[in-house]
C-alpha cells in the first residue's frame, strides 16, 4: 500500500526516492535560512514546524498529528486516543541537561506523532534542543546507523544505550551543515509501518 501523496505517485519505491530527495532539499534550506533560530524547541509545536517544512510538498499530513495507530516490528507507538495527552505531557518535560533532553526525545519517539517521517524531523528537533540548551549538537557521522536503530528500538525499555551513543557524538560544531545532514541519513526510507486496531489493546 502506497501512502497517499501530493505527487500522485502510486509506486512505493518511486515515492521513497522522491521523498528522500525532497526532504533533504528542505532540510538544507531549514539550516541555511536559519528557520529555527529563536525557536527554543521546548514543545511539540517546534517539531510540527520542522515536520511541516520537510514534508509539506509531499504529504497533506505534514505537521499534523496522525490519525491511525502505528507499529514498527513488535513495538506499538502511542495509540491515537492517548496521543494529545502524551504530547501535552512531553511538552512539560524538563530539558536542561543532556540526560533530560534524551529522555524527552525517547518519549517523543514513543509518541511518534506523525504518519511518516518521525525519525528525520525528530533528529532535527533533538539537535535544536541540544543547541539551544547546551550549545552542542550531535555529530551524526559518529553515530552508526544500525547501532542507532537498535538503541532506539530498545529505548522505550532502557535508554542507557541511546544516551551512550549520542553522548559520545556530542560536538560544539553547531554550524556545521554536513554533520547535521548526516542525521537525515539515519533513516531507512523504504521501510513502512504496520497499522493496528485500538480494540486489540484491550486483549
Ligand atoms: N521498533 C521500534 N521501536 C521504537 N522506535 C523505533 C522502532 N523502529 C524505528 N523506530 C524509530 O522510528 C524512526 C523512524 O520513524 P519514521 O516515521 O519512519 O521516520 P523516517 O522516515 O524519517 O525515518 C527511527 O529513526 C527510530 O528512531
Ligand atoms: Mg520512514
Amino acid at each position: 500500500m502506497v501512502l497517499e501523496n501530493k505527487l500522485g505517485l502510486m509506486d512505493s519505491l518511486a515515492l521513497a526516492k522522491q521523498e528522500e530527495r525532497m526532504s533533504k532539499i528542505r532540510a538544507k534550506q531549514l539550516f541555511d535560512d536559519k528557520l529555527l533560530s529563536g525557536q527554543v524547541a521546548r514543545s511539540f509545536e517546534t517539531l510540527a514546524f520542522i515536520h511541516r517544512f520537510l514534508f509539506e510538498e509531499i504529504y497533506d499530513f505534514a505537521g499534523k498529528v496522525r490519525t491511525v495507530n502505528l507499529a514498527k516490528g513488535s513495538f506499538r507507538f502511542a495509540p491515537v486516543m492517548y496521543l494529545e495527552t502524551s504530547l501535552a505531557h512531553i511538552d512539560q518535560m524538563p530539558q536542561s541537561t543532556f540526560e533530560e533532553i534524551v529522555e524527552k526525545y525517547v518519549e517523543m519517539n514513543v509518541a511518534h506523532p506523525f504518519r511518516e517521517g518521525n525519525g528525520r524531523s525528530m533528529r532535527i528537533w533533538l539537535d535544536q534542543m541540544l543547541k539551544v540548551e547546551l550549545g552542542q549538537v550531535i555529530d551524526w557521522s559518529k553515530v552508526g546507523k544500525e547501532d542507532y536503530l537498535l538503541a532506539m528500538e530498545r529505548s522505550p525499555i532502557r535508554d542507557i544505550e541511546i544516551k551512550y551513543i549520542l553522548k559520545q557524538a556530542l560536538t560544539d560544531e553547531v554550524s556545521n551543515r554536513e554533520l547535521y545532514m548526516k542525521g537525515i541519513d539515519h533513516s531507512y526510507y523504504y521501510e513502512g509501518y504496520t497499522l493496528y486496531q485500538a480494540e486489540e489493546l484491550s486483549c
